[in-house]
Order: C-alpha cells, then sequence, then structure tokens
C-alpha cells in the first residue's frame, strides 16, 4: 500500500526549511511529481506535540490556521489529500498510549532531539516530550502509512517509528501495523533534507532560533528577504565550480543548495553559472529567485488567511475523513492486545 503521512508543528511560522526539507516533497508526493507516484496523503498540523513545551495556549488555535493557511498555500490540495488538526482525530492520543508499552525506556533515551529541548530546569523536560516520539509513531502507524516525507532532522524518529511497529507486530500480530519508510530530501530539486540557519552554516534553519535573521518565513516580505540574504554568513571566497570544493564551506554551501533547490536544479548546474564569482554576484541573485518562488505562496496565504472560516472547515472535514482511516486501524490494534470490545 502507498500512503503518505507527515506532520509539523504550529509553533512559529513556516519557514523555508520546511518548505524545501519537507512541504515541496508533501505536494510532489500528492501531485506524483519531482519522480513520486503519486500517493493517497494524510498531512496533520500536530498541536498535540505542540503542548511538550511551553507554549502560548492563546495563540494555538491562530497558529494552527496559520499553519493549515501556509500548507494550502504551499499546494496541498485539500479535495485530494487529508488536512487536519492532529488534537481533533483521538486515535493520535490513544494509540500512543498502547505504543508506550511497546516502546523501550533505553529507545527513548537515545532521542537526539529530547537531549536539544530538554532544557536546564531544575524540575526537568515534560513527560510529554520525552515520549514525544511514541506520538509520532502513532501518527504514522495508526494510518498505516507506507512513506513519510521529512527533513534530515525526522530520521531518528522514524527509525524509532519502524522499532515500535516491528516489536508490536512480533508481540501481536504480523501485518497489524506497517513500519513506514521516510522519504529525506528527493528528487533533485524537489527537497534538500536540511537548510541551515543563515547566520551559521552549521546550525539547522529553525522555528525556534531566536534570532529572525536565520531564517527566511513563507510569510517574508519581498524586502525581508533581500535583507536577510544580503546579511546571511558567507566567506571571502568565490564560488568553486564543482560541488566538491564546498566541502568545508557550510555556509556556501547551504547558499547554493537553497539556489539548487528552489531554482530545481542540481549544486552542479548552479556552480557552472556562478563558479568563479563571488557572494556580491551570488547573492542578489539568490535573493531574486527566493523572492520570486516564495511570492506566489505569499499572496495566497494573505489571501487564505484572511477567509479564517474557510480554514476552520477545511481541518474539519480532513479530521472526518482521518477518522474514517484510523478508527478501524485502532480497533483493531485494541483487539490484538486484548480489550474487551
Ligand atoms: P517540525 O514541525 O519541526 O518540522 C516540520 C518538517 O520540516 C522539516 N524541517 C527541516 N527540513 C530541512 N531543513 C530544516 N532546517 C528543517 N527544519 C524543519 C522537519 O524535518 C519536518 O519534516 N516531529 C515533527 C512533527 C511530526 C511528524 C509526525 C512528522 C509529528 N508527527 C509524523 C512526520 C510524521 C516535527 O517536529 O517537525
Amino acid at each position: 500500500m502507498n500512503r503518505v503521512f507527515s506532520g509539523i508543528q504550529p509553533t512559529g511560522n513556516l519557514h523555508l526549511g520546511n518548505y524545501l526539507g519537507a512541504l515541496r516533497n508533501w505536494v510532489a508526493m500528492q501531485d506524483g511529481t519531482g519522480g513520486h507516484p503519486a500517493y493517497e496523503c494524510i498531512y496533520s498540523i500536530v498541536d498535540l506535540h505542540a503542548i511538550t513545551m511551553p507554549h502560548d495556549a492563546g495563540g494555538l488555535a491562530n497558529a494552527t490556521r496559520s499553519m493549515a493557511a501556509g500548507i494550502l498555500a504551499a499546494g496541498v490540495d485539500p479535495a485530494r489529500t487529508i488536512l487536519f488538526a492532529q488534537s481533533a482525530v483521538a486515535v493520535h492520543a490513544e494509540l500512543a498510549w498502547v505504543l508506550m508499552s511497546i516502546a523501550r525506556t533505553g529507545w527513548l533515551d537515545r532521542m537526539i532531539q529530547f537531549k536539544e529541548k530538554r532544557g536546564k530546569d531544575a524540575e526537568g523536560p515534560s513527560v510529554g516530550l520525552y515520549v514525544y516520539p511514541v506520538l509520532q509513531a502513532a501518527d504514522i502507524l495508526g494510518y498505516r502509512a507506507s512513506h513519510v516525507p521529512v527533513g534530515d532532522d525526522q530520521k531518528q524518529h522514524l527509525e524509532l517509528a519502524r522499532d515500535i511497529a516491528i516489536k508490536f507486530n512480533a508481540t501481536y500480530g504480523e501485518g497489524l501495523l506497517v513500519p513506514p519508510l521516510p522519504v529525506i530530501g528527493g528528487a533533485e530539486g524537489v527537497g534538500v533534507a536540511r537548510i541551515m540557519s543563515l547566520r551559521d552554516g552549521t546550525a539547522k534553519m529553525s522555528k525556534s532560533d531566536p534570532s529572525d535573521a536565520s531564517r527566511i518565513d513563507l510569510t517574508d516580505t519581498a524586502e525581508a528577504i533581500v535583507a536577510k540574504i544580503k546579511r546571511a554568513k558567507s566567506d571571502a571566497d568565490v564560488l568553486p565550480d564543482t560541488a566538491a570544493g564546498l566541502a568545508d564551506r557550510p555556509e556556501a554551501r547551504n547558499l547554493v543548495g537553497i539556489y539548487a533547490a528552489l531554482a530545481g536544479t542540481s549544486v552542479d548546474a548552479v556552480l557552472a553559472e556562478f563558479g568563479g564569482k563571488g557572494f556580491g554576484a551570488f547573492k542578489p541573485a539568490l535573493a531574486d529567485l527566493t523572492v520570486a518562488k516564495l511570492a506566489p505562496i505569499n499572496a495566497e496565504y494573505v489571501r487564505l488567511i484572511a477567509d479564517p472560516g474557510h480554514l476552520d472547515a477545511v481541518l474539519r472535514d480532513g479530521a472526518a475523513r482521518a477518522r474514517a482511516i484510523a478508527e478501524p486501524v485502532l480497533a483493531q490494534v485494541y483487539e490484538a492486545v486484548g480489550f474487551l470490545r
């Protein structure tokens, strides 16, 4: 079976890393472009995950709507694809509970993102943050999804989801759950595994980076995009002629990678054009390309966000369709573990 599931947290704005790392593939897998066959796609705004860190309760509903508008603006078509808020489908939390008795604490102790996010709070991180990857596994396994398009940073969580599915099946019956495959990066020009911060080529572009100049948001104005690229960290060398020449130049590699992904071409093709030129020539070209590619998404976002009623209706409809798939899976899981039905 070929079914896609993926999720995004409604924290902060959609940025270029989300777009090139995940969303582009979400759309390509829906459309059957970029070397992918067309899949049945299910995408969720994972608000249950968002509360595992301190969050703004008053702003969460609007953040969820805003994320929905961004996802639709990027090309997700709610007529073909299911888009919903995670908390609207109870199966996610219910299945996560069952899977918590499958996952081992040793598996969770190894999770890199937990270690990065746990902070130095004396009382420690929330229990939710610790079991976060089990909920993520439930998201995917509850739909028996075969493929999960994500950025490189989610690779370990996807391996955990596979391990949980395999152990669940070994315990309760082969074929009950489907170990999913990650789809990271993708065909040339569709996605890139990891977009780095504009201020530091060794840190990933992230919603939680306090510096706004570190990322390009899909809602940024053309002026803001131009200014951020102009200020982006680079180096004093000219660009090399081939990708191999970028090996020890993280900032240069990131900027050329962004150009290639946005232009739908390879890094070598970009360097065939810009090799031997400095950032004084490359940055304006990158800024023009970024503005040109993001402007239609931005305009569509502005149109969609003005109609919250429509966004809520899309998410409600998506939740009903999601429940119709996930509830029978949960029923089989409950039966397999022996609950009185
Ligand atoms: P989140 O909300 O942090 O990010 C959403 C997607 O964007 C990708 N991404 C990036 N890709 C490349 N470069 C970057 N700098 C970059 N930053 C973010 C992420 O890899 C992700 O694909 N745990 C997940 C959400 C989640 C999920 C799921 C994903 C919950 N349940 C089930 C897949 C399947 C997360 O926090 O993504």
